[in-house]
């Protein structure tokens, strides 16, 4: 396993491209799965999570050809059963139920388990296909999905926690071959949901409504293939924008859809930076110390909880006291014991934690445990004193294409090494 040493202290200038969507890529990846044609994706980034995604393609029977960032899949002859070795290995193979349902009328998935940031349940997904006449069955750690006709019918997406970006993407992509219209009250707004429905439509599907409160779907007899590109990762852009703030004297990313990234910015600028906003074009400008804030985790356009660990390391170094609130994942809170390990003074209050700004951090072996806590980690490493050395970064290697080489680019000392 690898480790990822930071030497802090270094200050941070120039502009990097933000990569594909992972986010995007995934859902629209399993998408090839609905049509016998050739499908073409570009911009998916060089991920442990996409390459994931491609074996279990692989798996069930399409042929994957992979040139960098492009993507051709032809899915013509398959079959619907997902095992559990490679389904373990990323939850969210649990897109693949939706398309095999559509293409198949069956699908065989194991069950993915939760994982760090919390229990991972699938009830709204699995009520969305019985809403559409599946008959579901969960045995041996399997589901299993199966229905001789798809109808299409209403269904809400809504949970506890709100509604559910791939619970959303399933049930799209179950219900574009269904008979008749399917309806989805209170979906996912997600631009990874809008990304995917694009892409549906561009195989002949009939999606309206995708980003809003109401999808609506008309199901076709067949859907075709198609090329699509994927929509920037909006997260990626702002956790570089997050490491402009801690230790940049003027970061830019670039090729990025700033109305995607607009609650990041805005929380950005609450903080008191100056945050210059482009076509396709972010800058962030120093401002010294960032000034504390209340921050809530919400669904999309929210603030989204996969920039809740970056925000906390930042407002860890800000001027006062703020607060953070996880309404998403209230567990998702991996991050503070090992930000604590620099020197960072948080403390949970339930879904809340409390962070009382410090004047600066102190570099500290730290321990990665999820994506986006990873990420955080290294985050605060470039503005610790010292050397941070986090280990685990399989945990970056899922979810961020060369997060430490970007970080070089933009002049942070920083460095991979192989775990002894
Ligand atoms: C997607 O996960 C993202 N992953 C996550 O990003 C992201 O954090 C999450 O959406 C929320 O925005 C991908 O798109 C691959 P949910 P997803 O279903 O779809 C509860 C990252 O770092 N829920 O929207 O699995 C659930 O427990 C990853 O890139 C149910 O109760 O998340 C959670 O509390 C991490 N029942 C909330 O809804 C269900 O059937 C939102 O989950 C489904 C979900």
């Amino acid at each position: 396993m690898d480790k990822i040493r930071v030497h802090g202290g270094h200050p941070l200038s120039g502009s990097i491209k933000v990569s594909g969507s992972k986010n995007s890529s995934l859902p629209i990846l399993a998408a090839t799965l609905l049509t016998r044609e050739p499908c073409v994706v570009h911009g998916v980034p060089d991920l442990s999570d996409t390459h994931y995604m491609l074996q279990i393609l692989m798996h069930l029977g399409a042929q994957v050809e992979r040139a960098s960032g492009t993507v051709s899949v032809t899915a013509e002859k398959v079959h619907s059963v997902a095992p559990y070795d490679i389904v373990r290995k990323m939850r969210a193979s649990v897109c693949v139920l939706g398309p095999s349902l559509g293409r198949c009328k069956e699908a065989t998935v194991a069950l993915p388990g939760g994982c760090v940031i919390g229990d991972r349940p699938i009830d709204l997904h699995l009520k969305g296909f019985e809403a559409l006449g599946a008959a579901v069955r969960v045995e041996g750690g399997d589901i299993k999905v199966f229905a001789p006709k798809l109808k299409g019918a209403v269904i809400n997406m809504q949970g506890k926690f709100g509604p559910t970006v791939l619970g959303t993407d399933n049930i799209m992509m179950a219900a574009v071959l269904a008979d008749g219209v399917t309806v989805i009250e209170g979906p996912a707004q997600e631009p990874e949901v809008v990304d995917l429905a694009n892409f549906l439509n561009e195989m002949g599907a009939k999606i309206e409504g995708a980003g809003t409160r109401r999808i609506v779907i008309e199901g076709v007899p067949a859907l075709h293939g198609a090329e699509h590109w994927v929509i920037p990762d909006r997260i990626e852009a702002g956790t570089f924008l997050v490491a402009g703030a801690m230790a940049g004297e003027g970061v830019t990313v670039k090729r990025v859809e700033p109305e995607h990234v607009r609650a990041v910015t805005d929380a950005l600028a609450r903080c008191g930076y100056a945050v210059d906003i482009g076509d396709d074009s972010i800058t962030i400008l120093p401002n010294g110390e960032a000034t504390a804030q209340d921050l809530v985790t919400e669904p999309y356009p929210g603030f989204p909880t996969d920039m809740q660990a970056q925000m906390c390391a930042l407002l860890s170094t800000s001027r006062g006291t703020s607060s953070v609130t996880e309404n998403i994942f209230p567990r998702r809170y991996m991050h503070v014991a090992e930000l604590k390990r620099l020197g960072a003074k948080l403390r949970l209050e339930g879904a809340t934690a409390v962070i009382d700004g410090v004047d600066r951090l102190l570099g500290a072996p730290v321990m990665a445990s999820d994506l986006r806590a990873s990420a955080a980690l290294v985050l605060a490493g470039l503005k610790a004193d010292g050397t941070t050395e986090v280990s685990r970064v399989y945990h970056i290697d899922r979810g961020y294409e060369h997060l430490d080489e970007k970080l070089m680019e933009l002049g942070a000392h920083i460095e991979r090494v192989k775990e002894t």
